[in-house]
This record gives C-alpha cells, sequence and structure tokens, in this order.
C-alpha cells in the first residue's frame, strides 16, 4: 500500500481543478466548476468538479467520478501506479522510495535545529538593550508583559539584513539551508539577505515542543502586517495551529478558535489557556481533524468584520464536517478578541463564551441583519433564504425547532413556513432525480445495478448502507463509534460491495488515514465512482453529525434485522419473480 502521506502530498501538489482543466474546459459556477463530461458523450455540462470539503468530480450524467488519482487512471488509461507516477512527474517531484524518506527526515531534524537557533537569536535581540528598545516599546505599547513575551518565546528580527544569517553562519548552517527554512532568499545578485527584519517574531510550536515555523509582525501600520515562513520541509501551515502546544492541555472542554496570533496571546494572558489559531490561513478540513483529536467543541471568535463573518461561515461548515460542534460569539463593540478584552475586560468575555450561537441562529442573525423585516419585499426574501437553510437539515426535530424559532422572529405562522420548508426539500428531491438520469436511476429503482448485484437484495438497507459509508468517508472518527454500546463491523453492511468499502475505509484509517485516492487501488474505477457517489451526496448536506450518524446505524441495523427474519425480502425485485412463479405456475396449470 502506498502511505497516506505521498497521497496526501500529491493531491497538496496537484491540484484537481488544474489537472482536470488541461483536458476539460471548466466554468466556474459558485464554489463548483462545471464541463462537458469526457467520459460520456453530451452536449450540456453535466459533469462537475467539487472544491468544497474532499475534492472530487462528479458526472450527473453518467455517474462517473473520483478523485484526481481516479480522473488520471480513467483519462490516461492508467493503473495505479502509473497514475501516481503520471502526477508526481506533472508536480515535478518523483515518488519517493525509502532512502529518499531518511534524506528527508535528515533534512527535517536539520531545520528544527536552525529553527530553535533562530529563536534564541531573536529572543536575545528582544531584551537586548539597545537592539530590542522599539519592540519592547511597541509589547508595551500592546499591554504585553514580558512574563508573557517570555512564555510565547517572543523574539525580535533586527533592522538588518544579515544579522541572522551571520549568526546561522558562525553557527554552522549553510546558505542552502537557510533558504530551505526560510529565513534568507537570495537577491538577483546572487546575495543572501535576511527575509525578516525589524519585525516582532511570534515562534510557532507545534504539539511536541519543535519550533516549526515563525510569523513576523512590523512594528508599525507598514505593509505586509505579518510575514509567515511558507511551508518547509518541517512545517505545514495547513497542519497546525498556534498555541496549541499549551492549549491541549485545557481543551477537553472547548478550544477557543481566533484568527491571530495576537488575540491568542492576550486571551492566554487573560487566563483563557484554551485558545488557538490558524497560522495565517484559513481553516483547513485537516485543521478541523487535529482540533476533533482534542475537543468535541469549539467556540469560534473570529474577527467582527465582514471577512470574520465570511470565515465564520466557512469554519462553522468544516469543523461540523469533522464531527466538531462549533458555536459563534457575537463581539460586540470591539473588532477582535484582542480588542475586546481589553475594552470590557476577562469577566465579560467569559460570559460570552456560554453564549455561543448555533450555527443556525449565527445565520438567521446574518440574514436578519441584511434585511428590514419590517418592509414586506424584504421580510419574504429573509423568508426564502431561512427556509433554504431549514429544508438542508436532516432531522426532523431539528427542523421542527428551527421552524419555530424562525416562525417568532419573523413574526409568521408556524404553519406558513413548515410548508415552504416542505416544499423545498420535495424540490430538491426532484431535482435530485432529475439530475440522476439512465444507469443511475434504475439503480436508484433498485433494478439493475451491475457494480453492486446485491443492491436488488434489499434496496432499503442498501440505500442506508450508502448514506452511511457517504458518512464514513466524510467522519472517520464514526468508524469507532459506539451505536446503543457496539461500534461497526462488517457484518452491519448488507451488500458486499458495502462491506469492501467499509473494510477498505477502516484500513486505510488505521494505515495512517483513509483517502479517496487509496480506493482506485484495489477497486475498479465504477466501483470507486459509485463510492464518490455515496461521499458527494452526503457531503452536499449541512447536517453530518452524531446524531445522523446514529439514526442512520440504528436504521439500518433495524432493517438488516427484518431482512433476517423474512429470509427473503420483501422488495421489488422479489414481487416480481413471485408473480413470474405464480404465472408460470398459473400457466402449467392450464396446460395440462
Ligand atoms: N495574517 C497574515 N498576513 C497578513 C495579515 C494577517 O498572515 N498580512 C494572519 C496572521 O496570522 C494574523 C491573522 O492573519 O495573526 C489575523 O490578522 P489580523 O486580525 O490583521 O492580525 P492580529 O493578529 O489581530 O494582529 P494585530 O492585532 O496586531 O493587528
Ligand atoms: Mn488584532
Amino acid at each position: 500500500m502506498i502511505p497516506h502521506s505521498i497521497i496526501e502530498d500529491l493531491k497538496h501538489r496537484c491540484d484537481i481543478v488544474d489537472v482536470i482543466s488541461s483536458y476539460v474546459p471548466l466554468k466556474r459556477a459558485g464554489s463548483n466548476l462545471h464541463g462537458l463530461c469526457p467520459f460520456h458523450s453530451e452536449r450540456s455540462p453535466s459533469f462537475t468538479v467539487f472544491t468544497n470539503g474532499e475534492p472530487h468530480f462528479y458526472c450527473f450524467g453518467c455517474g462517473a467520478g473520483g478523485d484526481v488519482i481516479s480522473f488520471v487512471m480513467r483519462i490516461e488509461n492508467l493503473d495505479y501506479r502509473s497514475a501516481l507516477e503520471f502526477l508526481a512527474k506533472r508536480a515535478g517531484i518523483t515518488l519517493p522510495d525509502d532512502e529518499r524518506d531518511e534524506k528527508r527526515e535528515v533534512g527535517r531534524k536539520r531545520i528544527l535545529e536552525m529553527n530553535l537557533c533562530a529563536a534564541r537569536f531573536f529572543r536575545d535581540c528582544l531584551f537586548d538593550d539597545k537592539i530590542g528598545a522599539p519592540a519592547r516599546a511597541y509589547l508595551e505599547k500592546r499591554k504585553l508583559s514580558t512574563t508573557v513575551a517570555r512564555r510565547f518565546g517572543l523574539g525580535y528580527a533586527p533592522q538588518s539584513f544579515n544579522s541572522l544569517r551571520d549568526h546561522l553562519r558562525r553557527n554552522g548552517y549553510t546558505d542552502e539551508e537557510m533558504i530551505t527554512g526560510y529565513f534568507c532568499a537570495r537577491s538577483e545578485k546572487g546575495n543572501v539577505y535576511d527575509i525578516f527584519r525589524g519585525r516582532l517574531m511570534f515562534p510557532l510550536i507545534d504539539v511536541t515542543g519543535n519550533i516549526i515555523a515563525f510569523g513576523g509582525r512590523v512594528l508599525d501600520d507598514s505593509k505586509p502586517k505579518y510575514l509567515n515562513s511558507s511551508d518547509t520541509p518541517a512545517f505545514k501551515k495547513s497542519r497546525n495551529l498556534f498555541a496549541l502546544n499549551f492549549a491541549k492541555a485545557h481543551a477537553e472542554k472547548r478550544l477557543i478558535l481566533c484568527e491571530g496570533y495576537m488575540d491568542v496571546i492576550t486571551l492566554h494572558a487573560a487566563g483563557f489557556e484554551n485558545a488557538v489559531a490558524t497560522l495565517g490561513t484559513a481553516i483547513t478540513p485537516e485543521h478541523a481533524r487535529i482540533i476533533r483529536k482534542y475537543t468535541e467543541n469549539v467556540v469560534l471568535a473570529y474577527d467582527s468584520d465582514g471577512a470574520g463573518q465570511t470565515a465564520t461561515n466557512k469554519a462553522l461548515r468544516i469543523l461540523s464536517e469533522a464531527g466538531v460542534d462549533a458555536r459563534v460569539i457575537k463581539m460586540d463593540g470591539a473588532k477582535d478578541p484582542d480588542e475586546y478584552i481589553k475594552t470590557f475586560g476577562a469577566k465579560k468575555f467569559a460570559s460570552l463564551l456560554d453564549e455561543g450561537r448555533t450555527r443556525f441562529d449565527f445565520k438567521l442573525d446574518n440574514i436578519l441583519a441584511e434585511h428590514d423585516i419590517s418592509v414586506p419585499e424584504q421580510k419574504i426574501k429573509a423568508a426564502a433564504l431561512i427556509t433554504a437553510e431549514i429544508s438542508n437539515v436532516y432531522s426532523g426535530v431539528e427542523r421542527e425547532i428551527y421552524t419555530a424559532k424562525a416562525a417568532s422572529v419573523l413574526g409568521l405562522d408556524v404553519k406558513s413556513l413548515q410548508s415552504d420548508v416542505e416544499s423545498a426539500i420535495r424540490r430538491r428531491a426532484r431535482n435530485e432525480k432529475k439530475e440522476r438520469p439512465g444507469e443511475l436511476y434504475r439503480v436508484g429503482m433498485g433494478i439493475s445495478d451491475r457494480v453492486n448485484p446485491d443492491f436488488a437484495k434489499h434496496t432499503k438497507a442498501a440505500r442506508l448502507e450508502e448514506t452511511l459509508l457517504g458518512l464514513l468517508m466524510l467522519r472517520k472518527e464514526y468508524l469507532k463509534r459506539d451505536v446503543r454500546g457496539t461500534a461497526l463491523t462488517a457484518a452491519d453492511f448488507p451488500t458486499e460491495l458495502g462491506r469492501r468499502l467499509y473494510e477498505a475505509i477502516l484500513a486505510g484509517e488505521e494505515a495512517g488515514g483513509f483517502d479517496l485516492g487509496l480506493l482506485s487501488e484495489s477497486f475498479t474505477q465504477q466501483e470507486v465512482s459509485r463510492a464518490v457517489s455515496m461521499l458527494h451526496r452526503r457531503q452536499q448536506l449541512t447536517d453530518n453529525g452524531p446524531r445522523i450518524f446514529e439514526e442512520i446505524v440504528l436504521a439500518l441495523r433495524n432493517e438488516n434485522e427484518k431482512n433476517r427474519k423474512k429470509t427473503d425480502g420483501d422488495d421489488f425485485l422479489y414481487h416480481i419473480q413471485k408473480k413470474r412463479d405464480e404465472l408460470k405456475n398459473d400457466a402449467s396449470r392450464s396446460d395440462t
């Protein structure tokens, strides 16, 4: 088996949109892209590339689907290994063998050592009477104590093009190493010079205590405000959180996720040692999976401005997809947690934490803020947006609660809102059917299914199985989750394909992380397409929380139990067969 890390790296370098665009002209529509399907002939585009969540393609016409690896396998007609090599070549790398892995490990260790050396240098500069004076004045202005600065290992990169370079040279590091480690760059004339100059330095420390990178802030209003190390052999920003090394010990109840380093430091200094931030990037699914290892509850404290609110929306989706319950706080009168605490104090902030709004309430607030509901047209618009939101929720109980709430804030009748929600759900179901013609439609009817021949035996259980598998690919942590005291086993899966998929997800996860790309090694492309359609259908829904998981598992177990009792299913094919048999019997009787 190819290690997960290699597949991940390859996918990181070979963006699915870039790769597919070099074969198929794609047009963007929202976060998705459309084009004419290269795998069957069509005149209107039903081939779609989804970039949210797990990136994948799916054709609503012929049902072909997969990730970037399976796209290359299909379009270039390659086997698995050759497709990986094809992509590696495209990215300008060679697939590493063991020897190479070792070399990389050495590179990583060396960079970590260099980072520590640099961090000490920056710290010494900060506390140097003369050199550090401007930076210490800035800390004072921001009300950041020396104790806190020391705890976070803050430093100062002097206003100079060579002081760190010379220091690292004296400590035996080569110019090449400094460039790889993102401390230095080479000018056109060939001179090696410091990248961080005149900046307050924030070391980024991983959970094992290694200094993996730096962020540097200017001391005035010049641009760019922050400069961060880019990815190095020792650092991937999509996989690390600022201050998680401290926060992990206080994470069990919840983590506070902010946007800025300064926010985190102020929060820790005020006693909120469970605050973390991403490293100058938006939150990724990898971040969410890491967070989920430490806690199920996150409070989002992003900036109050428009950009912060958009980022909040994205974070809510990504966190919920990873099984994290995220709430949003409203910091009236301050632009970020740093300012909030300095203006209103820690006590007031503590009470905000317990008033976090759910994803629905957050969306409701935003819709209400954008519409003046005393004006009838705007009220109608707001109601339509809210019903659309509610209709995305899988659980009937939750829909009922949200509908009642929305009715009360809008001053509308619950019944009329409810019927709007129901028609939105029906409309979507109709569209889904329209989008799944041909083979898929027949599959949906349980009549003929070459990819999963067991489907027709117990269509209801098989449909639940597909839902469950889609959910498991999205939320791997459910693999181990008990439902009524027992976690899933292969026996819960009624079809042969379902069992094989379940086992592949499990094996992938145990070998370092499941990835769609792993399926192409041992499943046919048609089977991969089917798996992707399961994932895809689940990903379209907003609610993939643990309760939904439990509901589905219970329904599936219940269905399996019924089927075992009956021995013969009561499904569609069974009835056709029975009817045939009866007719045959009648016919043979009348023959005699
Ligand atoms: N950021 C970045 N590059 C920039 C601006 C911001 O990487 N040019 C990242 C940094 O990680 C920063 C975060 O985005 O911490 C939030 O930005 P912002 O709110 O502007 O910074 P603060 O941390 O709040 O810093 P300050 O309070 O000092 O303005
Ligand atoms: Mn700030």
